[in-house]
């Protein structure tokens, strides 16, 4: 295996270990940010007079070809080297000569490395930004249709009050809302620029690292030379914004699950979005929501392992970080494959209007309306609870539902219920009512819905 070092050793390296030690097989899905961060640092060492311009603009150009024929299929990246950084300073050597060698000059492996992975976790915010606004808008157009679908809300999955499934999806819109600007938080301050610390200790050579910040897009150089190779903070703040969303999309699995289960029948995935039984002609299960709460344990892994890794390895750098990089990338794919097919499952899934409203009739979701009603005709709200308990015990008994009641039967538990109980407790009128922001009522709905519609077209990472 061709190395960057050698010259103390007197002897090669051992097969096992070459392959132990080697990252390539991973740290070459980093070559762009490696190539990027390299014509950076060429072009700030021919600015500084440390390399001749000729040797830099050769250096650039040859990078930039190394580029362009990976990105072609011309160039393939092999395992014949131990990292991304080896691979692509040979080849360049290779095709320019010693100009190639002159590369690392007044620079690391470690920050070249912490470069690279920070510009890569900073473009999967940007994507990840992308990824979550999309998923948002298939939420607000569901709420945007189903202002007025009622259905029953839950509280320890016992049928509560009633909602409509606008003001459910929106809980959700909540969540993922919070988990797009928690990706913004984490670009923000993790765009520090890293290049220029050496191994630990910065460089004899007068580097200009606020030239390569900026050519790189970073908001700053980094402060500290030995904090820059040895931080791995933001890629755990990162793994930890990835934790949410696939706790978000879990929970949100499992409502699917349920709502698409025989016993509650809301919502009827789509075939494209479904799988059969091998045995059971009948099934139609929903592999993908089950899939996505299932995977949320690979990405909290990834977390707990990074975590892990981190917690006693003394400054500066240390080989254990190189273990950052698998598990992270995996969390990637592992989440954005979560958040699209998810995405994709909620624009083609059908809601049972119908069964979702009798459902909320069917569960005295109104109870609590009932007995407002009450004290509206000056029944003391402890009074008013006690009687409906009553009522609903009735119902339960009598397999009715409070609005199936007649007048002498409301009457017979309290005489202070009237002829207009029945609008009360209509469950439209139920909803109709809760008109506090961020309540179920369509009124206060549509303010909130005008609201997400403006941040989706307004803010953009
Ligand atoms: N493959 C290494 C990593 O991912 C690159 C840095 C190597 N530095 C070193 N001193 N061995 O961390």
């Amino acid at each position: 295996m061709a190395q960057l070092w050698g010259g103390r050793f007197t002897k090669s390296t051992d097969k096992a270990v070459a392959d132990f030690n080697a990252s390539i097989c991973f740290d070459r899905r980093l070559y762009k940010e490696d190539i990027s961060g390299s014509i950076a640092h060429a072009k700030m060492l021919g600015k500084q007079g440390i390399l001749s311009k000729d040797d830099a603009d050769s250096i650039i150009l040859g990078l930039n070809g190394i580029l362009r024929d990976i990105e072609n299929g011309t160039l393939v990246i092999t395992d014949d080297y131990e990292d991304i950084h080896s691979f692509v300073e040979a080849v360049l050597t290779k095709r320019i000569g010693d100009a190639g060698k002159k590369l690392h000059t007044g620079r690391s492996r470690n920050d070249q490395v912490a470069l690279d992975m920070r510009m890569y976790i900073r473009g999967e915010c940007a994507e990840f930004e992308k990824t979550l606004a999309h998923l948002l808008e298939t939420l607000l157009s569901i709420m945007e249709n189903n202002i007025d679908t009622i259905m029953p809300g839950f509280t320890h999955l016992q049928k509560a009050q009633p909602v409509t499934l606008a003001h459910y999806m929106g809980a959700y819109f909540e969540m993922f809302r919070r988990d797009r600007s928690r990706m913004l938080d984490t670009a923000k301050r993790l765009n520090e620029c890293p290049l220029g610390a050496g191994a630990l200790a910065g460089t004899t050579y007068p580097l200009d690292r606020f030239y390569t910040a900026e050519l790189l897009d970073f908001d700053r150089p980094t402060r500290n030379s030995m904090d820059s190779v040895s931080d791995r903070d933001y890629l755990i703040e990162f793994l930890d914004d990835l934790a949410l969303i696939m706790m978000h999309l879990s929970r949100f699995s499992e409502e699917i699950i349920l709502w698409n289960s025989n016993e509650y029948r809301f919502v009827e995935i789509d075939d494209g979005f479904s799988t059969g039984s091998s045995i059971m002609p009948q099934k139609k299960n929903p592999d993908i929501a089950e899939l996505v709460r299932g995977k949320t344990g690979r990405v909290y892994g990834a977390l707990m392992s990074m975590l892990t890794t981190m917690k006693g390895i003394p400054l500066a750098y240390d080989k254990d970080m190189q273990e950052d990089k698998e598990v992270s990338f995996d969390a990637i794919d592992t989440c954005y494959n979560c958040i699209t097919l998810f995405d994709g499952m909620m624009s083609t899934i059908t809601f049972r209007k119908d069964v979702m409203e009798r459902s909320a009739m069917n569960g005295f979701t109104n109870a609590t309306d009932a007995a407002d009603y009450l004290v509206g005709k000056g029944v003391p709200f402890r009074d008013a609870h006690g009687i409906i308990g009553k009522l609903v015990l009735y119902c339960i008994d009598n397999n009715k539902a409070i609005d199936d009641l007649s007048l002498d039967e409301f009457k017979a538990v309290c005489p202070a219920f009237e002829a207009d109980i029945y609008e009360a407790v209509n469950l439209k009128t139920c909803v109709n009512k809760r008109l506090t922001y961020g309540a179920p009522g369509p009124g206060a709905m549509k303010k909130v819905i005008e609201e997400d519609r403006k941040y989706l077209l307004e803010e953009k990472l």
